[in-house]
């Protein structure tokens, strides 16, 4: 689980076709590790999977992550291929961009299933793999999770993030298993397509949050980092 180790080491991401999780993807390929990102897109992962050369390290996995069985085959397929799992990192989520209050409750089930029931179905399929490694999951949060903004149901999904993070860290750290949950404030990626333009003030790039994510991961054996949140300097809340 050290930095020195990261040749041998294999991770997963989920929404790692895009923004922060191809990012982590990119990241940890260069560091030697090989990775397996998944996503609902075949067309975003092969156009992911191109830009990067098509490298042997990469294995794509069309599938939804709120979907048990869609992420057990990814669990399963990434140790077919590569023979071990060092790493998963819940990242697949997306937002509405409405409220409680006034917005329109068709799109939340799959807000509410992508953000919350995702990661925890990664977790549920994927512990075993890392209890023989002593591995890491990485949970990809929000500052959302942590203060209140008015209405924001796409919050309250992460504020449910950032209490699986920690649930799940007192269930698996005495199986030597390590729990990150990482928090960006605003990030520039596809995110924020949705919302029709980017929120104003200076954002973070994804690679940013990549830096703290690979950070995390690659701590000496016995080191758990517990709870990264990076805004871009100038966010108020
Ligand atoms: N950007 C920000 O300002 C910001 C701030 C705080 C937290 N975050 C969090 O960061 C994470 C990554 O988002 P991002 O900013 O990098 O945006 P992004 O580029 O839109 O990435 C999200 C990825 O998740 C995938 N995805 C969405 N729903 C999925 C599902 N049900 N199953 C599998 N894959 C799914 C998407 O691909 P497909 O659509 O092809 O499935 C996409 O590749 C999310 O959890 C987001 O909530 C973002």
């Amino acid at each position: 689980m050290s930095e020195n180790k990261s040749g041998n080491q294999v991770a997963l991401i989920t929404g790692g076709g895009s923004g922060i999780g191809a990012a982590v993807a990119r990241r940890l390929l260069d560091a030697g590790y090989r990775v397996a990102v998944t996503g609902r897109g075949e067309e975003r992962l092969t156009a992911f999977a191109e830009e990067l050369g098509r490298p042997g390290e990469l294995l794509t996995i069309a599938g939804d992550t709120a979907v048990y069985d869609d992420v057990r085959s990814a669990v399963g397929a990434t140790l077919r291929k590569f023979g071990r799992l060092d790493a998963v990192v819940a990242n697949a989520g997306f937002a509405t961009h409405d409220t409680v209050a006034e917005g329109d409750p068709a799109g939340w089930t799959d807000m509410v299933l992508t953000n919350v029931l995702g990661p925890a179905l990664l977790i549920r399929a994927s512990v075993d793999a890392l209890k023989e490694t002593r591995g890491r999951i990485v949970l990809v949060g929000s500052v959302a999770g942590f203060v209140h903004t008015p209405g924001n149901i796409y919050g309250a999904t992460k504020w449910a993030v950032t209490g699986l993070a920690e649930n799940t860290r007192r269930q698996v750290t005495e199986w030597g298993v390590g729990v990150t949950l990482i928090a960006p404030g605003r990030t520039e990626t596809p995110f924020w397509d949705s919302y029709g333009s980017l929120p104003p003030g200076h954002l973070l790039t994804a690679d940013q949050i990549a830096d703290s994510v690979v950070w995390a991961m690659c701590r000496p054996a016995g080191v758990d980092v517990n709870t990264v949140v990076v805004r871009p300097v100038g966010q108020p809340v």
